[in-house]
């Protein structure tokens, strides 16, 4: 019998649980001929801002032992033009299109989230509330519960669309995060965004970025990521889609046993565009060998 890797989020049928991470798969159509997208479980765009923005200057990626460091800095076509060039294309895919929306302030998530709605052509938007290499981005959104349940509350009046909040692990409490989501009417949580670090070259002396800090991302974080997805699925009631450091089904695997229903690959894209693919007949593979017919089945089953 062929594994069900069927699962529901807010309404939102996805056919497996593995999507492309934002930022990492561009807004899709750069992987079109590399891949079948309608095989992806979803596609999340890379995060939207309400002008279009050139991003940092490079070096903004910097490659680090098991994993990278970025700043792009939200380097992105902006609102008007991801409406008349993007949509058109991803509408046409047979994915659940999630739209990762940022902003440096409330009126700006909102008036992206606005337009987006008037738009249509999409499923679900996944908030940034977390980049953390740019000096206004919405950090305070991601680090603060009251901002973040005023932000999804102000969000959530202008969009008919359910609404995943991307969670920072630069925090003290990612447990009072995903509450502070929770209440504010999220239908998920999404995590991890990338760590805050650092690199500097000892030949020229100088930061790996011109940003100085950057985000990590990649293998190096997956453990960390699992530790955080664990915890928040042990105390709070909202489905997690698990990021950080996804390469292949084994990693796939882990994060459903310690809780997350949906899963999103970022940095593996960039080593094997077709990691995605893999991963999703590994997960049914694996499910195949150990009987499991439901994803449902695996996700929180950790033995402690
Ligand atoms: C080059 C690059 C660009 C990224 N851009 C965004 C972005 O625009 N918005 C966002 O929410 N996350 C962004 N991320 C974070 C990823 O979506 C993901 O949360 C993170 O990389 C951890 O997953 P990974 O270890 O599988 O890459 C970016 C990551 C990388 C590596």
């Amino acid at each position: 019998m062929k594994p069900n890797l069927q699962f529901e989020i807010g309404g939102v049928s996805f056919k497996n649980p593995v999507m492309t991470a934002s930022g990492t798969f561009g807004y899709g159509e750069e992987f079109e001929k590399i891949i079948d997208l309608d095989t992806l479980g979803g596609i999340v765009t890379k995060s939207i801002t309400l002008k279009e923005r050139p991003g940092h200057p490079s070096p903004r990626t910097y490659e680090t032992s098991a994993g990278m460091l970025n700043a792009i800095g939200l380097a992105n076509v902006g609102i008007e033009r991801f409406i008349d060039e993007k949509i058109p294309f991803l509408k046409k895919l047979k994915t659940v299109i999630i739209v990762n929306v940022a902003g440096s302030t409330m009126a700006e998530y909102v008036e992206v989230c606005r337009l987006l709605e008037k738009a249509g052509g999409f499923a679900m938007i996944e908030l940034n509330v977390s980049c953390p290499n740019v000096d206004k981005g919405g950090m305070e959104f991601g680090t603060d519960p009251e901002s973040m349940i005023k932000l999804i509350t102000a969000v959530r009046e202008v969009t008919t669309k359910p609404i995943i909040v991307k969670l920072s692990p630069n925090v003290t409490s990612i447990v009072s995060m995903a509450q502070a989501a929770k209440d504010g009417g999220a239908v998920a949580v999404s995590m991890i965004n990338t760590l805050v670090g650092m690199a500097v070259d000892i030949e020229t002396w100088k930061p790996g970025l011109t940003n100085i800090t950057g985000g990590l991302s990649g293998p190096a974080i997956k453990p960390v990521a699992i530790a955080m997805v664990h915890k928040v699925f042990r105390a709070v009631d909202i489905p997690i889609i698990g990021i950080g450091g996804i390469s292949n089904w084994r990693d796939a695997v882990e994060y459903h046993l310690v809780g997350a229903r949906g899963l999103q690959v970022g940095t593996a894209n960039f080593i094997d565009p077709d990691a995605s693919m893999k991963i999703i007949k590994g997960i049914s593979g694996y499910m195949k060998n150990q009987k499991i017919s439901s994803l449902y089945d695996l996700i929180g089953k950790v033995r402690l």
